[in-house]
């Protein structure tokens, strides 16, 4: 039995292939339009997924939508009513769009796929994402936790998954949301929703949380788990373009001119920001507010997230715990959810956002509708398109590339080993490209974590990043605990996702400063029987130097998209100071 699952049209486009309850393929549209975020109808990601499993739409047995779009309708309608004529202008602008295609999806996939009507089924929003977490799982009983900015009505979820029943018991709605809250300051901070949580998160631990009275007044908490969001702070029920009110800034003051450089006297001072200001000083004591408000918020977040965790644990007893929506991405939250509730394992899959949905909608149709016992683990997110050694080759032929092909594998993983001990920077692009917001080695940029000056080199060559970001290192599963404070990091699938945020050991800071983010680093644990050509890669430069760890960021430049194609890894190659390029057995070097 072949379900389609899809997401689109709000967060990430995406689509999913499960193939009699197992993954075929997976991918987020964005790969291939190169539009970053893209949510329009997922034609590319569907037509790859059903390539992958070489089979047409009509040999579907159901597509699964992953919300409903007609209760989502009756949300936006309602309440911009109750708040009409302040929302005169998301009404409008809701109308538009609604009525032009989000309503009628039903119709759009019968078409772009030539089947039946009858065959597409729809899921809720947020049990797509439980859906997406719990049957990815190994568990089998587990407690659910989603949360998000919003789906159809519901924010957050409670509940339980056991064998294929998925039971969501206690849920929040709408405009009561840790998703929207994180939101608002996102844009408070001058960064710009959906893409900017990651820098709060970033600037957080450059800053002092003296901001949590200011906080703890736009959000108020019960002891039960659940919160409440004052009204007048927020615009987002009623505003597209504005998720905070004057009030808010009557209470944290003006808020930050988005795109002006932000630096403070912890952060270092990247060239690229230009010449040093004559006013340097004044400026970090600027920006140093917001790093303390950043501080807070993230502080607030976690707090609540252990809150609901804590109350989900008494409800349920259950000692392990899934987690999804776009919130599970705060990795700092989710080790903290890890060390400080009684929950002792905790799964949350790559793509814990709305790409995941489509994920999520095929595996409740498969496990939940249906009733099929059957279920997967997701251990690995690599279940985008692959290319072969013809395709790789006519694009280095087509763009003039050049570069040689070393056929004995062992020989290349040892000459990228020597081009990493000798301080370049290595693209790094093999196998099936990952599901999910990260790389995670096969759409990679490596570099050397050794000494604090490869930070700098990264973001100089390639990524022209704010300089508090920080860049995350990958370790082989048994070194981790040699580095980062993670007990049984075998049995933390979060961290083969970089969804877990660990300490580094006091007496290991020094060793891997290129990936020590204030004494804390987000971690990606390398198996071999995941992916053997990167765990072999790093397991040789730890034979080379002592440290099986390689600092490991996104393929891509600043705005765009995370590389899928060989034509996009060489563009960027090309682009950007990368010093050399490992694609599949093709050595390119740029000198
Ligand atoms: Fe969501």
């Amino acid at each position: 039995m072949r379900i389609l699952g899809i997401s689109c049209y709000f967060h990430d486009a995406a689509a999913a292939l499960l193939e009699d309850g197992v993954l075929v393929a997976a991918a987020e549209e964005e790969r291939f339009t190169r539009k970053k975020h893209d949510f329009d109808f997922p034609e590319n990601a569907i037509r790859f997924c059903l390539d992958r499993g070489n089979i047409t739409g009509k040999d579907l047995d159901y597509a699964v939508f992953y919300e409903k779009p007609f209760a989502k309708f009756d949300r936006i309608l309602r309440t911009s009513l109750q708040s009409f004529p302040r929302s005169y202008g998301m009404f409008a602008q809701g109308m538009r769009t609604w009525l032009l295609d989000k309503l009628w999806v039903k119709s759009t996939i019968a078409q772009s796929l030539g089947i039946d009507s009858s065959k597409i089924l729809f899921s809720e929003h947020h049990i797509s994402h439980a859906a997406s977490a719990y049957f990815c799982s190994p568990f089998e009983e587990a407690a659910i936790l989603t949360l998000d900015g919003v789906g159809e009505w519901s924010t957050a979820t409670m509940g339980v998954g056991k064998g294929t029943n998925l039971d969501l018991t206690d849920e929040l709605r709408f405009p009561h949301s840790i998703g929207l809250l994180y939101s608002a300051f996102t844009a408070f901070l001058g960064f710009e929703v959906n893409e900017g949580e990651y820098k709060v998160m970033g600037m957080a631990p450059y800053g002092t949380p003296k901001y949590l009275d200011e906080v703890w007044k736009v959000v108020v908490q019960s002891g039960d788990g659940s919160f409440w969001l004052d009204p007048q702070y927020f615009s987002s029920h009623y505003s597209t373009k504005r998720a905070y009110t004057s009030k808010f800034e009557d209470l944290f003051g003006e808020p930050r001119i988005p795109d002006a450089p932000f630096f403070t006297e912890n952060t270092n001072y990247p060239d690229y920001f230009g010449p040093r200001p004559r006013n340097y000083e004044e400026l970090c004591a600027y920006n140093q507010r917001y790093a303390d408000i950043a501080a807070s918020i993230q502080l607030v977040t976690e707090e609540l997230m252990l809150e609901i965790a804590r109350a989900l644990h008494r409800q349920t007893g259950l000692s392990k715990l899934c987690m999804a929506g776009g919130v599970a991405l705060n990795s700092v939250a989710n080790n903290r959810i890890l060390n400080e509730t009684p929950f002792q394992e905790l799964y949350v899959q790559p793509s814990a956002g709305d790409g995941g949905g489509a994920l999520g909608a095929a595996l409740y149709a498969w496990n939940c509708a249906l009733g099929n016992s059957k279920r997967m683990v997701m251990d690995h997110a690599y279940w985008g398109q692959d290319y072969g050694v013809d395709e790789i080759r006519t694009a280095l032929a087509e763009t003039g590339a050049g570069g040689s092909f070393i056929e004995d594998q062992q020989l290349l993983t040892d000459m990228t080993v020597e081009r990493l001990t000798a301080g370049k920077v290595v693209g790094f692009f093999q196998g099936r490209f990952e599901w999910g917001p990260r790389a995670l080695g096969n759409r990679s940029i490596l570099a050397d974590p050794r000494s604090a000056s490869t930070k700098d080199l990264v973001n100089n060559k390639v990524k022209f990043r704010e300089p508090f970001r920080p860049f995350a290192p990958a370790v082989l599963e048994e070194s981790c605990e040699d580095y980062f404070v993670l007990p049984n990091p075998g049995q933390q699938m979060p961290a083969r996702f970089m969804l877990l945020v660990v300490p580094v050991h006091d007496n290991k800071q020094e060793e891997i400063a290129a990936v020590n983010h204030m004494g804390t680093a987000r971690i990606q644990t390398v198996q071999q029987e995941a992916n053997p050509i990167y765990y072999e890669l790093i397991k040789k430069f730890g034979d080379a130097t002592g440290v099986p760890v390689l600092l490991n960021t996104s393929f891509n430049v600043r705005g765009e998209p995370i590389v899928s194609s060989p034509a996009d890894a060489i563009k960027t190659f090309a682009q950007s100071g990368i010093d050399s390029l490992v694609m599949g057995n093709f050595l390119i070097d740029k000198d």
